[in-house]
């Protein structure tokens, strides 16, 4: 089956400390944004991509791809929950069908593989409700109290980390997630919105490089291995 994807990139990204969004800073010689798009475009089961932006965005129109029709532009929301949900109507109006499946993906997530991605596809191709690539917990966890002691260590034998893409079927994912922002409930990701409206989404264990750009260390750690590859 084809998909669609949407790639949330309206967030301000405060934790990297830099003059810009982190989806507008440089990595290899072109911005994060493009080489996460790339992963995407050449894709030849993508039926189509969404990419939500900030109302003032002065970014994007100076890159390349602003000017590549297969790129629908989204309006930016004041969560990312509001930016993707924001996406999926769009998607609906340009004919994306309530059973198509649509896959979410962080701007700030350059590093995805194509074998991850189509690990994803083929594995979920068949399931009731869809999932997302996580990797299992790598660090002993501890839960502190507000002092910074620790109070608990965790099992982490049942811990993972959420990543991205998240692959849901269109019409279940616009109603969770449109649910969830009318409730308040607080929604980080796709999967919390669904699992709110009582699913269970299905781990695929994925590379654990496909990280979120999220403080400037992150970045340098890119940096340096593209420059070595
Ligand atoms: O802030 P965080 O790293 O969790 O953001 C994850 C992704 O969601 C980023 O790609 C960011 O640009 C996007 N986002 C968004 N709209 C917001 C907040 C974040 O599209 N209001």
């Amino acid at each position: 089956p084809f998909f669609w994807a949407v790639i949330p990139a309206a967030g301000i990204g405060s934790r990297m400390r830099a003059d810009r969004p982190k989806q507008y800073l440089s990595l290899g010689g072109r911005t994060i944004l493009e080489h996460t798009l790339d992963c995407f475009l050449g894709h030849p089961r993508l039926k189509g991509l969404a990419v939500s932006l900030a109302a003032d965005d002065p970014y994007w129109p100076l890159l390349p791809c602003a000017g590549n029709g297969r790129i629908l532009r989204a309006a930016g929301g004041s969560e990312r929950a509001d930016s993707v949900f924001n996406a999926l109507q769009l998607l609906a109006g340009q004919g994306a069908e309530a059973s198509d499946w649509v896959l979410v993906h962080d701007a700030a997530r350059p590093n995805l593989v194509r074998a991850d991605l189509d690990r994803l596809l083929a594995e979920l191709a068949d399931d009731p409700v869809g999932g997302l690539l996580a990797v299992p917990a790598r660090d002993t966890l501890k839960r502190a109290d507000a002092d910074g002691r620790v109070r608990q260590t965790v099992d982490r034998s049942v811990i993972w980390q959420a990543y991205t893409p998240q692959m849901f079927r269109l019409g279940a994912l616009r109603q969770a997630l449109g649910d969830a922002l009318q409730a308040g409930v607080a929604i980080t990701d796709e999967s919390s919105a669904m699992e709110w409206a009582g699913q269970a989404p299905r781990l695929i264990e994925g590379r654990a490089d496909n990280l979120k750009i999220t403080r400037p260390e992150d970045l340098e750690w890119l940096a340096r291995r593209w420059a070595d590859d």
